[in-house]
């Protein structure tokens, strides 16, 4: 059987982390794990029941009563996340949520709640998670390691298309200040800030197409495992 191997993708906000984590997925039969997405359930469960998330003690049962899971969707030919058995992958896509979640994910106990699944999920190897932390503190051995970065403008351009998509009222401040803020308190939390690890390898995508950075990153999956 051929090796498999755990390949992590962290970088800034709105990258195009998630798209080339799904296309080395889908190349490589891996199962992809978005990371974010498990932060962000967890604001919406927070927001919903209005946990104040200021107050540890609420922190720890609110998490003891949050169950995650994804499942993979035919139709959309991605894994879709569940909160507590209800499918949330699209609710959670809301700027009402990306102006919260990366205060959320700066609380120690919701890190470590999200961390010990994703190590659980990349047991068995044959992975690809994106996220901010992944390939620093989740799997810090993983074979294959890249951060991703683009420009700033290109970045909310892009964020910008896909949530106009949704809803049109949206400005393109509102999203350069979204992802600046949550690139500013990602970078800057205590616990596990998001920073290449030494041995990740940098991927720009300024201006590389969908299909040219795949190239490059299955380059670098054959160099790191050449008889894969
Ligand atoms: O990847 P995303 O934009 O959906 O992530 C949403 C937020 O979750 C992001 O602003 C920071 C946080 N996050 C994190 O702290 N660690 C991860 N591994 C993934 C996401």
């Amino acid at each position: 059987m051929a090796k498999k191997i755990i390949i992590t993708i962290d970088g800034w906000s709105s990258c195009g982390k998630s798209t080339l984590a799904r296309q080395l997925a889908k190349s490589l039969n891996y199962v992809y794990i978005d990371s974010g997405a498990m932060y962000r359930a967890i604001t919406l469960y927070f927001l919903r029941n209005h946990t104040d998330w200021t107050d540890e003690k609420e922190v720890t049962e609110a998490l003891s009563n949050i169950h995650l899971h994804f499942e993979y969707n035919n139709k959309s030919s991605q894994s879709e996340i569940y909160l507590n058995d209800e499918n949330v992958e699209y609710v959670i896509r809301d700027l009402v949520i990306a102006e919260k979640v990366s205060e959320v994910a700066a609380i120690a106990a919701v890190r470590a709640f999200a961390v010990a699944q994703q190590q659980k999920m990349g047991a068995k190897k044959g992975i690809v998670m994106d996220g901010r932390d992944i390939g620093t503190t989740v799997f810090p051995g993983a074979e294959l390691k890249i951060f991703m970065t683009a420009d700033i403008s290109v970045r909310v351009t892009r964020r910008y298309k896909e949530m106009y998509a949704k809803n049109p009222n949206i400005s393109i401040e509102e999203v350069k200040n979204n992802l600046e803020m949550r690139d500013y308190i990602d970078s800057n939390r205590e616990v596990s800030p998001l920073r290449k690890a030494d041995d990740a390898i940098v991927i720009d995508n300024t201006n590389l197409t969908t299909d040219e950075q795949l190239k490059q990153a299955l380059k670098l999956v054959h160099e790191a495992v050449p008889n894969l």
